[in-house]
């Protein structure tokens, strides 16, 4: 069954996946291989959802934890500064046409980012899930999602889908299908066959209204 909560993990898995993209181009950019700035460039767009994202989640979610569990969003704020410090720091590095100080910035970035989803996926999420009535969650999670640009959501969405796999591409397909008015939603089907080709078959198996 999915549950709204899903589109979060979701967009860890989305995020886990392009920074890693982004990461290994750098470290090959940095031992010479040429021809991989668009996918470095990639952490421009990243970073801006990354902070969409974050922002939803100081707004609605952590405010929803506090009141089951007092304190434990506290530390998870002070990585999202640090995420913010990640970003600057890569892109002054790129900005310089540092290779090397830019192949450093990315697995810095990489590195405490996969280590914050992962806490929060485990420890953070876990409470949200277990402890917040249904009403709870979908008022946080409203909140999160609001804070994409609704002009900008369209490329939220050709950006998420290739980045994710088939379960987390179900479990965001249906929220959408659940959430958004019929002619919103063709839209959003549009935009996901665009944006992951051939593979569409294999959702519209898994999904039949579609
Ligand atoms: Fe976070």
């Amino acid at each position: 069954m999915t549950e709204p909560v899903d589109a979060v993990r979701a967009f860890h898995n989305a995020f886990r996946n392009d920074i890693r993209r982004i990461d290994e181009a750098a470290f090959e950019t940095a031992k010479g291989t040429q021809g991989l700035a668009s996918t470095i460039e990639r952490f421009r767009f990243f970073n801006e959802i990354l902070v969409w994202h974050a922002t939803g989640e100081e707004a609605a979610v952590f405010p929803a934890i506090e009141k089951v569990a007092p304190l434990v969003a506290e530390p998870y704020v002070m990585d999202h500064r640090g995420l913010d410090r990640a970003y600057d720091e890569l892109n002054e590095s790129y900005s310089a046409n540092d290779p090397l100080k830019t192949a450093r910035a990315t697995a810095a970035f990489r590195f405490h980012l996969a280590i914050h989803l992962d806490k929060e996926d485990a420890h953070l999420y876990r409470i949200f899930r277990e402890r917040l009535s249904p009403t709870e969650k979908v008022e946080a999670l409203t909140i999160l999602a609001g804070k994409v640009p609704q002009k900008r959501f369209p490329e939220v969405v050709t950006w998420l889908y290739p980045l994710i796999g088939i379960d987390d591409r179900v479990n965001m397909t249906r929220i959408w299908q659940m959430v958004l008015p019929a002619p919103a939603f063709a839209g959003v089907q549009d935009l996901i066959k665009k944006a992951i080709g051939p593979e569409w078959d294999e959702l519209t198996q898994r999904i039949p209204t579609l």
